[in-house]
C-alpha cells in the first residue's frame, strides 16, 4: 500500500460533513479505488466552538489558509462557499501544485477560464454544478466523441420545487415559495435562486463544457420566476405545455445562453423532472439525445461527487499525473448573441376589455412587426378584464418588443400581462 495522501477539507457544514460520512461509510473501498489511505489532515471551519459531530481526528482550525500551505496536504476540498476566501485559498494550492478539489459554482463560473487554463489537470469541480449528478465528467470525458450542439438544463431545485407546486396545487407563487422555505428547500432569502442567478453560474460552467470555449455571466441572459402567476402556468397546461426555469445553452452560427421560465411541451422528458429534482438533457451528434437525472443538491449526493473528485485526484497524484487533460477550451471565445437577436415562440397573456374585434387589432399588430400566431385562448363575456393568451411562431425578440409596444397602445389593451418563451427543445424552436 502506497504511503497516505494527506487531506484538507474547508468547510465542514453540508458538504463537508457529507464527504466525511461517505469516507468513513465506504473507506476500504474508496481508498483502494484511490490506490491507498486517504488522510484526512485540517478540517478548516469559520467557528471553533460550534459544537460538532465530526467522524474524524483532524485537525480543526479557523485559518484555511495554514491548512493549505501545510506540506504534507496534497489535496485540497474547498466546500466553503462563496467567491472570497475560496478563490485565493485554491489558487494558493493550485500554485503549490496541489489538486483542489470543489464544489463552488460561483469560483468556477467567474474564476473557472483562468484557474482551468493554469492548471487543467489538477481542478476538480463535478459537485459545481447539478450536486450529485454526474455531468461534469461526462460532458468533459464520456461525451467527447460527440458533437454538442445544445444543453438544456433544470438546474436549480429550489425554483423548480415552487414551479411544481404552482402547477400541481395551483397555489401561488408566494405559498409556494413558503412551502419550499418551511420544507428546507429555500434560503429565508431566496433572491439567488429565484433570480435565475445560481442557474445562471451553472449555465456558464455548463456551456464551457459543452461548446470547449470560455464564456462568463455577463453572457447569459437571466430571467427569473419571481413575477410568475399561477393563471399562466393553468393557460401552458390547456396547451400543452409545462413551465420550467430553464438553463439553455445553443450553439448555431452564434452562441445563444440564456436562463429564464419556459414553457416546454408536456412530452419533453425534462417536463417531467418534478421537485427538488434536476436534470440536464443534451443532444450528442453521436449519442443522441441524453438526460441526467436526480439530486441536485443535498450533503450525500454532493458529496458523492466531491468523493469521486477525490478518488481521481489521488490516482492522478499517484500516477505522477501519466493522465494529462488536453487543454479545455480548444476554441477562442465564439460570438455570444445579444438577447434582441434571439428568436423564440412566445406565450403572451393580454388583459383586454371584453368587446368584439379586440383579437382583430391585436392580430393586426402583431402583423405589421411580423410576428406571427400559432395559436390562441380567449376568455370572455364575464368580469372585465379578460385573458386574451397567444402562442406566437418564432419570433425575433426585437420585433416582439415593438409589437407589443404597438398592442400596449391600444385603449383595448390594460395589460400585458405575461411574456414568457417557449422551448421546444432542438430544432423545433
Ligand atoms: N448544500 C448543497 O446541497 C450544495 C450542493 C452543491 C454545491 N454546494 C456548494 O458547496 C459549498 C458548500 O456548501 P454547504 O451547503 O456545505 O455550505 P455550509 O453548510 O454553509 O457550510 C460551509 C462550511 O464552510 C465553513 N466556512 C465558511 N466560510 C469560512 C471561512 N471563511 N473560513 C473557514 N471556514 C469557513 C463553515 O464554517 P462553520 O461551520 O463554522 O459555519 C461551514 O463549515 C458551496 O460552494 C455550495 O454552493 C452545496
Amino acid at each position: 500500500m502506497s504511503q497516505a495522501l494527506g487531506v484538507a477539507l474547508l468547510g465542514a457544514g453540508t458538504v463537508g460533513s457529507g464527504v466525511l460520512r461517505i469516507l468513513e461509510r465506504h473507506r476500504e473501498r474508496i481508498e483502494a479505488r484511490a490506490g491507498g489511505p486517504l488522510d484526512v489532515r485540517w478540517i478548516a471551519v469559520r467557528s471553533l466552538t460550534k459544537p460538532r459531530d465530526l467522524p474524524t481526528n483532524a485537525r480543526l482550525t479557523d485559518d484555511p489558509l495554514e491548512a493549505v500551505h501545510d506540506p504534507g496536504v496534497h489535496v485540497v476540498i474547498e466546500v466553503m462557499g462563496g467567491e472570497e476566501p475560496a478563490t485565493h485559498l485554491i489558487e494558493t494550492a493550485l500554485a503549490q501544485g496541489k489538486h483542489v478539489v470543489t464544489a463552488n459554482k460561483v469560483v468556477i463560473a467567474r474564476s473557472g477560464q483562468r484557474l482551468l487554463e493554469a492548471y487543467p489537470d489538477r481542478l476538480h469541480y463535478e459537485a459545481s454544478v447539478a450536486g450529485g449528478i454526474p455531468i461534469i465528467k461526462p460532458l468533459q470525458e464520456c461525451l467527447i466523441a460527440n458533437r454538442l450542439d445544445q444543453v438544456l438544463g433544470i438546474v436549480n431545485g429550489t425554483t423548480n420545487y415552487i414551479l411544481s407546486r404552482m402547477d400541481q396545487a395551483g397555489i401561488s407563487f408566494g405559498e409556494a415559495l413558503a412551502e419550499a422555505q418551511a420544507a428546507g428547500y429555500a434560503e429565508a432569502d431566496p433572491t439567488y435562486d429565484i433570480s435565475g442567478l445560481d442557474a445562471a453560474h451553472k449555465l456558464v460552467i455548463l456551456a464551457m463544457l459543452a461548446f470547449e470555449a470560455p464564456f462568463s455571466l455577463a453572457d447569459v441572459h437571466v430571467e427569473g420566476i419571481g413575477q410568475l402567476e399561477t393563471t399562466d402556468l393553468a393557460y401552458a397546461r390547456e396547451f400543452g405545455y409545462t413551465v420550467k426555469l430553464l438553463a439553455v445553452a445553443r450553439r448555431e452560427e452564434a452562441v445563444e445562453l440564456r436562463v429564464h421560465p419556459a414553457l416546454l411541451p408536456r412530452e419533453h422528458p425534462l417536463a417531467k423532472v418534478d421537485g427538488v429534482t434536476n436534470a440536464v438533457f443534451v443532444e450528442g451528434d453521436a449519442t443522441g439525445p441524453l438526460m441526467f437525472t436526480g439530486a441536485g443538491a443535498g450533503s450525500l449526493p454532493t458529496a458523492s461527487s466531491v468523493v469521486a473528485d477525490l478518488v481521481e485526484a489521488a490516482r492522478r497524484l499517484r500516477s505522477q499525473g501519466q493522465e494529462p487533460n488536453g487543454p479545455l477550451f480548444r476554441q477562442g471565445r465564439p460570438r455570444v448573441r445579444p438577447p434582441e437577436e434571439m428568436v423564440s415562440p412566445f406565450y403572451l397573456r393580454f388583459r383586454v376589455v371584453d368587446r368584439p374585434g379586440v383579437l382583430a387589432q391585436i392580430a393586426s399588430a402583431f402583423g405589421r412587426h411580423q410576428v406571427s400566431i400559432e395559436s390562441v385562448i380567449q376568455r370572455g363575456r364575464g368580469h372585465e378584464p379578460v385573458d386574451l393568451v397567444f402562442i406566437t411562431h418564432p419570433a425575433r425578440v426585437a420585433s416582439l418588443s415593438q409589437a407589443l409596444e404597438a398592442i400596449r397602445a391600444l385603449p383595448v389593451v390594460h395589460q400585458v400581462a405575461a411574456c414568457l418563451r417557449v422551448e421546444r427543445g432542438w430544432g423545433h424552436a
